[in-house]
């Protein structure tokens, strides 16, 4: 059961749309703020293959779904929120903008997330001139109804308790929050994935291979592992019987070796952005964004299902969560609770002391 009674998404984009599917299929309102006038339909649209994927997950039926209601304004968005998501454009002083709005009207204890890949959260709080000590980034992975991760980051003025109160709220909506140790630009996830893409870039430009044909050796070869074990622990394996040392021993050196592009970067002029765009045309088939969408969907509930009945039936990493994820969400759809009862029942565990606490005890 989620510990948040309403929430608010501020920006409905891709990442944003994919948050208010996520609240909303764990019972819980939402109110949205998007000046995009697409931004009812795009919603839905993504409403639509969210309302898919949970349907796969718990074929006995779906909780009661939270209310979903359009604001007119920031204001009006956050007026009652006690958790307040934010997914605007990746531009600072964009989102100096929207989290000084939120922070002047949201109710002082709510905690707000931001949905940002890389802007380090010390540089966006400065915007916000209440409450900076509840900002922490929340950094989710494309399908955010889907995917469990996401990377909590804490600014210069952001309080511990509110990165636990943080932590709470991602788990209760059966996601995997992962706290960044140090605050760096892109945090961990996305370090990782600009340097691949950055090296992949590399091989599409030079002609070494295509896009599909890079993808190919990703999705038959490592990517595979990666889904199931990451890096580390597939590298020990790798290893042989003396696990990490001997695999380090091996290979650590080859690390010297020139064979990467790594620091570089590609120019992206038309002559790459029209190979790229061309030969991604060619690997789609003709399958449309929604149909690609799909096919991800499915794909992903069915390996994170094979992964949930692994390890003697106790789960596998995503799988494990998975299992309980679908459990909690089996159980919510059997209480069926009427709307009203839903919300009597939430205002009850609202985390309005938890998110009371940090005020009082100040970071540094
Ligand atoms: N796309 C991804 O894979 C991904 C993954 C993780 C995090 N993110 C991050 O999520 C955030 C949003 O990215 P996205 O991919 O959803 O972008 P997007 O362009 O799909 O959506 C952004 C939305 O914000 C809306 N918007 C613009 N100005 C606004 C304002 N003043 N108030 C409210 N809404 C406003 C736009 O109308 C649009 O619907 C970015 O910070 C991005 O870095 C993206």
């Amino acid at each position: 059961m989620s510990i948040i009674n309403k929430a608010a998404a501020i920006g409905g984009g891709v990442i944003g749309a994919g948050w208010v599917a996520r609240l909303l299929l764990n019972g819980i309102d939402v109110s949205i703020f998007d000046p995009d006038p697409e931004a009812s339909r795009k919603v839905s649209e993504v409403m639509k293959g969210a309302r898919r994927a949970y349907r796969q997950m718990v074929p006995g039926g779906l909780p009661t779904e939270g209310k979903l209601t359009f604001a007119k304004t920031i204001a009006e968005a956050v007026a009652d929120a006690d958790f307040i998501q934010e997914s605007v454009p990746e531009r600072l002083d964009l989102k100096h903008r929207v989290l000084a709005e939120i922070d002047t009207h949201a109710p002082a204890n709510a905690i707000v997330g931001s949905s940002t890949s890389g802007i380090k959260p010390t540089d966006m709080q400065v915007a916000m001139k209440k409450h900076p000590e509840r900002l922490v980034v929340g950094h989710p992975f494309n399908p955010v109804y889907l995917l469990p991760l996401v990377e909590i980051v804490g600014g210069e003025q952001t309080f511990p308790e509110a990165i636990e109160v943080a932590k709470e709220i991602y788990a209760s909506i059966g996601m995997k929050p992962v706290v960044i140790r140090k605050e760096i630009e892109a945090f961990v996830g996305d370090r990782l994935l600009e340097a691949a893409w950055r090296e992949a870039l590399w091989l599409i430009k030079d002609g070494i291979c295509t896009v599909e044909e890079l993808d190919d050796i990703m999705r038959y070869g490592f990517g595979l592992r990666w889904a199931q074990m990451g890096m580390f622990q597939v590298y020990r394996v790798a290893g042989g019987e003396a696990g990490m040392r001997h695999f380090m021993a091996q290979f650590g050196p080859c690390l010297k070796w020139p064979w990467t592009k790594l620091m570089d970067v590609p120019e992206f002029n038309d002559e790459l952005v029209d190979l790229i765009a061309t030969q991604s045309d060619d690997q789609a088939h003709g399958l449309s964004i929604r149909e690609l969408e799909k096919i991800r969907d499915d794909n992903l509930v069915a390996i994170m299902d094979a992964l949930s009945k692994q390890n003697k039936g106790k789960g596998w990493g995503a799988g494990a969560l998975h299992k309980d994820y679908t459990r909690q969400l089996a159980k919510l759809a059997a209480k069926k609770p009427t709307a009203s009862k839903a919300a009597e029942k939430a205002k009850v565990s609202k985390p309005v002391k938890k998110a009371e606490k940090p005020k009082k005890k100040k970071k540094g």
